[in-house]
């Protein structure tokens, strides 16, 4: 195992926005405005944030007491702290998972770059709804240009990932996080110009709870373990690469509100767009595909909008496809005598197999289906709902139940004189809150 010259997250500030650069993704920008408009609003978002404050922030702490105590990757971290023991499976199942989430992950990244260029190129306007449908089915079941976007975002992500933590991974952070950032306050702000603003607004903001159907709270905790990068030891890879004066508590506290205000700010922008024009957020999966370039050509400044909306998309995803990559590079790193570089080429070529079998499912493949699925559904089923789930169940009971309580007090270092209590509220919301809600949502995804 080499574990000298790991290297480590340089300042605060950095492992911030490396943090929230892995959380805020395709989860945010894509996932949450759809799953939002599929579930009746506001009331989900209610929900959402509830799963977050119960779940996420807990899960978050855990997972960074494993690595920063550890200083190891996902894997090895198992093995430092239960040496002897089969709690690094747990670790296995997060590489896989990293693995296999990357497949179908590397295509939508791929496929933003593809309307990024379009919407550069001005051919992202001047079609009916109908034709942008169609573009988006021909594009995405072409046989191979969606291959190569896919193959050009894994080289970009390889080629951070092989430069190393401060000198890659923290370095392109600081500077897309905070473009990512200022993109989305403008959009936010013209969003409020808009004429149906206020009924955009009015249905994110205000709860109809009696719209609200029991399955929504388990797809709401799902969403809280996607858009986390929870559950699959990407969080306790980011934080073996902390310092020790980096506070955990505050830092999980931090990136879960960065994370919720991200997917709340891009439902604000994509809301009222969508009401303005008289299209419906319904519209599942495809929304920011099929729907938004035709909501966009038809604002003033159009192009710009759709530029902008797509560099958003971009840069979200390609911060969190770099996160997946590190954790599976980290491993096969730490664990041979391969160079980073080396360690990420081999992931990216194996990923990009995977892909094109990924890809295939829209084009070539759309009709070969296992349990019902496209090889692409398969994968984000088996990831989003089997394996983040059942990774952040043993993570929990592992911190929980097994790892040392003054491992635990050493790591969250509060200074309150009782801080003792709040130790002890936290090591019960592990052992038994946050594995029972998992729980239940493990086995809605296996029975619903
Ligand atoms: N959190 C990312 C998103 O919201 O798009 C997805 C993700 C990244 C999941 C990294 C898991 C992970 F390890």
């Amino acid at each position: 195992m080499k574990t000298e010259n790991r290297g480590n997250f340089s300042s605060k500030i950095g492992v911030i926005l490396a943090t929230v650069g892995t959380a805020v993704g395709l989860g945010n920008v894509w996932r949450f405005p759809y799953i939002v408009g599929e579930n009746g609003g506001g009331a989900f978002l209610v929900i959402y944030i509830l799963s977050l404050l119960l779940l996420g922030i807990p899960g978050v702490i855990a997972e960074f007491i494993v690595g920063r105590h550890s200083h190891a990757n996902a894997v090895d971290s198992f093995k430092k702290l239960a040496p002897k023991t089969k709690w690094h499976w747990i670790g296995y199942s997060g590489v896989l998972a990293g693995f296999l989430i990357m497949g179908y992950y590397a295509v939508v990244v791929g496929w933003t770059l593809e309307y990024l260029t379009q919407a550069i190129l001005g051919n992202l306007s001047g079609m009916s709804v109908e034709q942008y449908g169609q573009v988006f089915d021909q594009f995405a079941g072409h046989p191979y240009w969606p291959l190569v976007w896919m193959v050009i975002v894994m080289l970009i992500s390889t080629f951070v990932v092989a430069r190393g933590v401060s000198g890659g991974i923290e370095k392109i952070s600081n500077v897309l996080m905070p473009v990512f950032f200022l993109i989305i306050l403008v959009m936010v702000a013209n969003s409020f110009f808009l004429p149906a603003a206020g009924q955009g607004m009015k249905y994110l903001f205000l709860p109809n709870f009696s719209e609200l159907e029991p399955v929504a709270i388990l797809i709401a905790i799902g969403q809280t373990f996607f858009s986390l990068s929870l559950g699959m030891g990407c969080l306790i890879t980011y934080s073996s690469y902390f310092k020790k004066d980096v506070s955990l508590a505050k830092t999980a506290t931090q990136v879960v509100s960065i994370d919720a205000m991200v997917a709340i700010l891009s439902a604000m922008i994509i809301f009222p767009a969508v009401f303005s024009f008289g299209m419906q957020p319904t519209e599942g999966p495809s929304l920011v595909f099929k729907v938004l370039p035709n909501v966009f050509q038809q604002m003033p400044l159009g192009t710009l909008w759709s530029i902008l909306f797509y560099a958003l998309l971009f840069i979200a995803a390609i911060t969190s496809l770099i996160s997946l990559l590190e954790v599976v590079t980290a491993y096969i790193y730490e664990n041979t005598s391969l160079t980073r570089r080396k360690a990420a080429f081999i992931v990216t070529g194996m990923v990009s197999v995977l892909g094109v079998f990924a890809s295939m499912s829209f084009g070539l493949l759309q009709d070969v289906t296992l349990f019902g699925k496209t090889f692409f559904d398969l994968l984000d089923f088996v990831t989003a709902s089997i394996l983040l789930p059942v990774g952040g169940f043993f993570i929990s009971i592992f911190v929980g139940w097994f790892l040392d309580k003054r491992i635990i007090a050493t790591e969250l270092r509060i200074k309150h004189p009782k801080a003792h209590l709040f130790i002890k509220g936290y090591i019960y919301m592990l052992r038994f809150f946050v594995p029972a809600c998992i729980f239940a949502v493990f086995l809605y995804s296996l029975l619903g």
